[in-house]
């Protein structure tokens, strides 16, 4: 086996006795879980914004100022804490003045990287950020760097953030906004390596100084753009080129999607699969924390202060489009396996949260690995969005380190840990989320809490077969439910943790 060694948490064979055993350490520094780990990102693509967020005032689908009503419910419950738009690759395309002033004279444009449907601009600027006020999440704007200038750029920041009184926010106010919205979140420039512009590094590197130097704001955080995977010659050219001026970016990015084949031609279903792409799915999306250990130590060389954090603005699922949807629509379901990859990620995500602050899964409705999914009326919640939901209660809460000796998961002549972990705590609460990767069984883990506790509840999402989605029209299969803990001393749990799922324990401290 594999054995990853982490900064804060990490997974070894079982010992010698051969049990699993999870084992919570005192907290010895105040890492935080920023809430922003939970991000999620949304693109003018397929059907993410118009039907799955927007459907216009006029719609017959209950709406509040065209938002449908059921997907914003079902948002504020999962406590958004940032949303990215509106790209991705469609970012780079995308000019915001298009997308301001009154609807009918806004010009329509053709969304060339997905299905070259017409773009009617309805969705602007306003209309995303009064979306993150009404769920009350931050927005995480995106900016043109692709086919856009600076100028352009720098109106936008001027436009959305300034109190001051100038042409762009005179303009603002004439479009029906006196007050500037909050936006802390600023990206530069989407996939620049490919569909933002393919770039060179060192080019990329200049154009983002230049860019970086006029984007300016109080509390902002710019974000460069980083690698896919693990493109470390990306991150080593793109940091030496900041020549020192690190103060530039206060993130970069890092773009993972798990494939089950790893072939782009042939990715594999997102509904009718056996164990054999089970495996290799959860195999894949696990290699993500190598990918994030090598670009960390490549930053570490850069910024030994550690100033700069690591924002997987991309992550998730990539299946082939379910059969009968549109070419360049991205949509997939949304399975047990799903549920599994969001909380092996998550698990990883918060056992590094001294570097990594923000991560934002893709898509947040309708596309690749949505929490929501609808058509016409109808809307469900996926298994993805209920892992989300478990694990919430991470959001801003301390990292507790963890040491986790766990059996592999062992199919053909491969293996990978069966099970994850991370824990935190808040309010006197401690949080443990667990996965078992292993389909065929369940897997008895002995939890050593480190502190005396005074009671203990679980949660668990799984379903019965690894294939169960949640289906427009039915009954959803896939829910938060109960989950049962073992036999419990005031320092120790047993317990048995189900075959294929994502399981919650809470620890009540006081
Ligand atoms: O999420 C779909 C696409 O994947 C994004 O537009 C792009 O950034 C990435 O390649």
């Amino acid at each position: 086996m594999k054995i990853l060694l982490l900064i804060i948490s990490f997974s070894v064979a079982v010992n010698l006795f051969g049990q699993n055993k999870l084992s919570l350490k005192a907290r010895t520094s105040n890492i935080k879980i920023e809430k922003e780990i939970y991000g999620h990102f949304s693109e003018h693509l397929g059907t993410c914004i118009y039907e799955g967020i927007y459907v216009g005032n006029d719609s017959e689908i209950p709406n509040i100022n065209g938002y449908r009503k059921d997907v914003v419910e079902a948002l504020k419950v999962l406590k958004v804490p940032v949303l990215r738009w509106p790209g991705g690759c469609f970012a780079d395309t995308y000019h915001w003045k298009d997308g301001i002033g009154p609807k009918n004279e806004r010009p329509s444009i053709v969304n060339v990287f997905w299905g070259g449907v017409t773009e009617d601009n309805s969705f602007g600027t306003h209309e995303f950020l009064n979306f993150c006020e009404l769920i009350g999440t931050e927005p995480y704007l995106s900016i043109n760097v692709g086919s856009g200038t600076v100028q352009e750029a720098r109106d936008w920041v001027e436009y959305v953030t300034s109190s001051n009184q100038s042409p762009m926010t005179d303009l603002r106010k004439k479009n029906g906004r006196e007050e500037p919205w909050e936006v802390k979140f600023w990206g530069i420039g989407n996939e620049n390596w490919g569909c933002g512009g393919d770039m060179a590094p060192d080019y990329y590197t200049n154009i983002f100084r230049n860019f970086s130097s006029y984007i300016k704001g109080s509390n902002f955080q710019k974000v460069i753009c980083g690698p896919s995977g693990n493109d470390v010659n990306w991150t080593e050219t793109i940091l030496t080129g900041l020549n020192k001026k690190m103060n530039l970016a206060q993130g970069l990015s890092l773009h993972y999607y798990t494939l089950p084949t790893g072939d782009w031609n042939k990715k594999g279903s997102s509904t009718n699969f056996g164990e054999d792409m089970w495996f290799a799915t959860l195999r894949n999306t696990m290699y993500i924390e190598d990918y994030i250990q090598q670009h960390l130590a490549i930053m570490d060389k850069y910024d030994p202060e550690k100033k700069m954090k690591l924002i997987v603005d991309e992550w998730g699922t990539w299946y082939d489009k379910l059969p009968g949807t549109k070419d360049g629509f991205l949509q997939q379901q949304n399975t047990v396996r799903d549920a599994v990859v969001a909380g092996i990620n998550l698990n990883i995500f918060n056992n590094y949260a001294d570097r990594i602050s923000m991560a934002n899964l893709a898509q947040i409705v309708n596309v690749l690995q949505s929490v929501i999914l609808t058509k016409g009326h109808q809307m469900i919640r996926t298994p993805t969005y209920y892992v989300f939901q478990l694990y919430n209660i991470h959001q801003d809460a301390f990292l507790i380190p963890t040491e986790l000796e766990t059996e592999k998961y062992e199919y053909n002549d491969e293996s990978i840990p069966a099970l994850t972990a991370s824990a935190s705590e808040k309010n006197d609460v401690i949080n443990v989320t667990i996965t078992n990767a292993n389909p065929n069984k369940a897997i008895s883990l002995k939890c050593d809490t480190g502190k005396v506790f005074k009671s203990i509840n679980g949660k668990i999402v799984t379903g019965d077969e690894i294939t169960d989605y949640n289906d427009f029209g039915k009954d959803e299969k896939i829910i938060i439910r109960d989950f049962k803990v073992g036999k419990t001393n005031s320092k120790e749990v047993d317990l048995e943790i189900p075959a294929h799922s994502v399981v919650l324990l809470q620890l009540k401290l006081e």
